[in-house]
C-alpha cells in the first residue's frame, strides 16, 4: 500500500494543489498535512502566501531539475533581473516576475513564448547544438520542453530582451568580450556571399529568430552608429527558383517601403545585390547598437496570454482592442497591415509575423512590419507554380482601412513593375496585379 507521503506526492505529480485541497483528497487535519509537506520541502515548490499557498513537484525534465533565472537585457546590455520560472510536474509552470508575486500557467507563460524558435533557424540551431545539449540534430524530433532546455543553455541572441537561463546568460557575456567582427558597409558586396555561403554550410552561429527564410545577422558599421542587422539572401544561381526568391526580396524591400510611406512604421531594408544574389538587410527594432536590447512581443504572445485562438489579423486586431491591450489607432494600423497584405499577395499572415512592443502598464504599440511580401509567388518544391491574383474578398470590419490600403498596394504593384532589380517577367506579373486592383478600385460602389 502507498504511504500517505506516496499519495501526496502522486497527488502533485498531477497538478498543483492548496492545502485545502490536499487535507481533503488525503482525509487528514492540516497540522498532519504541515508535517508530512516539511518533510519533503526540498523535493518540493511552494508557490504564494497565506491562503493562496500552492504545493507541486518539480518537473523531472531529465534536463536536469529546472528552477531557471530569467535576465532582460536593456538598450545599454546591461542585464537585470526579470523573473524566475519552475517548470512543474503535470505540465504546468510557476512564473514569478520580479514585479509580481507569482502566477501559475497552465502552458509556457506568455512573455516567454517567442524563446521558442521555429522554421529555418531552428533546424540549423538543433543540428548546431543538438550534440552538445545531448538531444536529437533533428528540430523536428524536439518537443516544447527540448527547445526550453536549448532556450535556456544556448539562448543568448533569441529576439527582444530575454535570457533564459545562466549558461545562456554566460554566453552573452562571451559575446559582449568577443563581439562578432563589424562588416564594412563597403565590403558589403564581398562578405555577404561568404555569409550566405557559411550559414546554408552551417558553418556559422545560427541567427536565433524564427521564419521559414534562411538569414544570418551582422553588426554593420555604419558611420557613427554600428547597428545589428538581420540578412535574407537567395540562392547564388541564375535558376528561374533563384530569381523568384530575389524578385520577392526586392518586393519585400519595397512593400516595406509602401507601409512607411502611408505612415506606419516598418522595419528599415536595404538591398544589396550582386551578380547572381540579392540580399535583404534589414535593421534589427529589438537592438540599440552593438549590445543594446529592446523588448518585443509576438501577435501570437499575446493571444496565448488571452488564451484566444489565432485565427486572423483582422479579428486579432479588434480582438486585443476590446481586451483594452491595444488602443484604436494601433488596430485600425493592423487592420490596415492585413488589407494591404490581402492586395499584395502576403498569403503569410501567421502570427509570428506581427509584433509589438510594451507602451505604459499593460498596453502595447505595433512593432515595425517585418515579413510582408507576395508569398503567393513563392516557388514550391523547386516550381513556380502559376498562381492568379484575386482581389480578396471584402472583410467588413475593416472596411474604414480600405481605401487606403488598395492606394498603397496599387503603388506597391506599380513601383514593382518599374523596378529594374525584378525580372522582367515577374514585373509583368506586377503590372496585371496593379490593373486588376485599380479596377476594383474604379467599380460602382454602394454609398447607402
Ligand atoms: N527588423 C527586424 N528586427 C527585429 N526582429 C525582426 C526583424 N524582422 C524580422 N524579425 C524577427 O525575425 C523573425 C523572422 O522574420 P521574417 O521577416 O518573418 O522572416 P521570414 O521571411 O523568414 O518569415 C520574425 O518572426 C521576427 O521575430
Ligand atoms: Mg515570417
Amino acid at each position: 500500500m502507498k504511504t500517505r507521503q506516496q499519495q501526496l506526492k502522486d497527488l502533485l505529480a498531477d497538478r498543483v494543489m492548496t492545502a485545502r485541497e490536499l487535507t481533503h483528497e488525503l482525509a487528514v487535519s492540516q497540522p498532519t498535512l504541515s508535517r508530512m509537506i516539511s518533510n519533503i520541502k526540498n523535493e518540493i515548490v511552494v508557490m504564494g502566501k497565506g491562503r493562496a499557498t500552492c504545493y507541486g513537484l518539480p518537473k523531472n525534465t531529465g534536463h536536469e531539475h529546472a528552477r531557471l533565472p530569467v535576465y532582460s537585457i536593456d538598450a545599454k546590455g546591461d542585464v537585470h533581473n526579470y523573473g524566475q520560472l519552475t517548470p512543474l510536474q503535470g505540465g504546468q509552470y510557476w512564473w514569478q516576475s520580479h514585479t509580481c508575486s507569482g502566477e501559475i500557467f497552465h502552458h509556457l507563460p506568455w512573455q516567454l513564448q517567442d524563446l521558442l524558435l521555429n522554421g529555418y533557424s531552428a533546424r540549423a540551431f538543433a543540428h548546431r547544438y543538438g550534440d552538445h545539449l545531448k538531444l536529437s540534430p533533428r528540430y523536428t524530433d524536439w518537443t516544447e520542453e527540448d527547445m526550453l532546455f536549448a532556450s535556456s543553455r544556448c539562448g543568448e541572441d533569441r529576439p527582444g530582451n530575454l535570457i533564459l537561463g545562466e549558461e545562456s546568460l554566460a554566453r552573452y557575456f562571451d559575446l559582449v568580450r568577443n563581439p562578432p567582427n563589424m562588416i564594412e558597409p563597403a565590403n558589403q558586396t564581398i562578405d555577404y556571399p561568404q555569409l550566405a555561403l557559411k550559414t546554408l554550410a552551417r558553418e556559422i552561429t545560427p541567427i536565433q529568430l524564427s521564419g521559414e527564410q534562411p538569414k544570418f545577422s551582422v553588426c554593420l558599421n555604419e558611420p557613427g552608429a554600428p547597428c545589428q542587422m538581420l540578412v535574407k539572401f537567395s540562392p547564388a544561381s541564375d535558376s528561374k527558383e533563384a530569381v523568384r526568391y530575389a524578385d520577392l526580396l526586392v518586393c519585400e524591400h519595397l512593400a516595406l517601403e509602401a507601409i512607411r510611406i502611408a505612415g506606419i512604421n516598418a522595419a528599415r531594408s536595404r538591398l544589396v545585390i550582386t551578380s547572381n544574389q540579392t540580399f535583404l538587410c534589414l535593421k534589427r527594432f529589438d537592438r540599440r547598437g552593438i549590445f543594446g536590447r529592446l523588448p518585443v512581443t509576438s501577435l501570437r504572445a499575446l493571444h496565448t496570454r488571452i488564451q484566444a485562438p489565432c485565427d486572423d489579423w483582422v479579428a486579432a486586431a479588434t480582438r486585443l482592442k476590446s481586451r483594452g491591450i491595444i488602443t484604436d489607432n494601433e488596430t485600425a494600423k493592423l487592420h490596415w497591415l492585413a488589407l494591404f497584405s490581402d492586395m499584395i499577395g502576403n498569403s503569410n499572415q501567421h502570427f509570428g509575423n506581427i509584433s509589438f512592443l510594451p507602451h505604459g502598464n499593460e498596453h502595447f504599440i505595433l512593432a515595425p512590419a517585418y515579413g510582408i511580401r507576395p508569398t503567393i509567388y513563392e516557388p514550391l518544391a523547386g516550381e513556380i507554380p502559376a498562381r492568379l491574383f484575386t482581389p480578396p474578398p471584402l472583410r467588413k470590419e475593416a472596411l474604414s482601412e480600405l481605401t487606403d490600403a488598395r492606394q498603397s498596394a496599387i503603388l506597391f504593384w506599380k513601383s514593382a513593375a518599374i523596378d529594374e532589380r525584378i525580372s522582367e517577367g515577374f514585373r509583368q506579373i506586377c503590372f496585371e496585379n496593379c490593373d486588376i486592383l485599380q479596377l476594383q478600385e474604379q467599380k460602382p460602389k454602394f454609398h447607402i
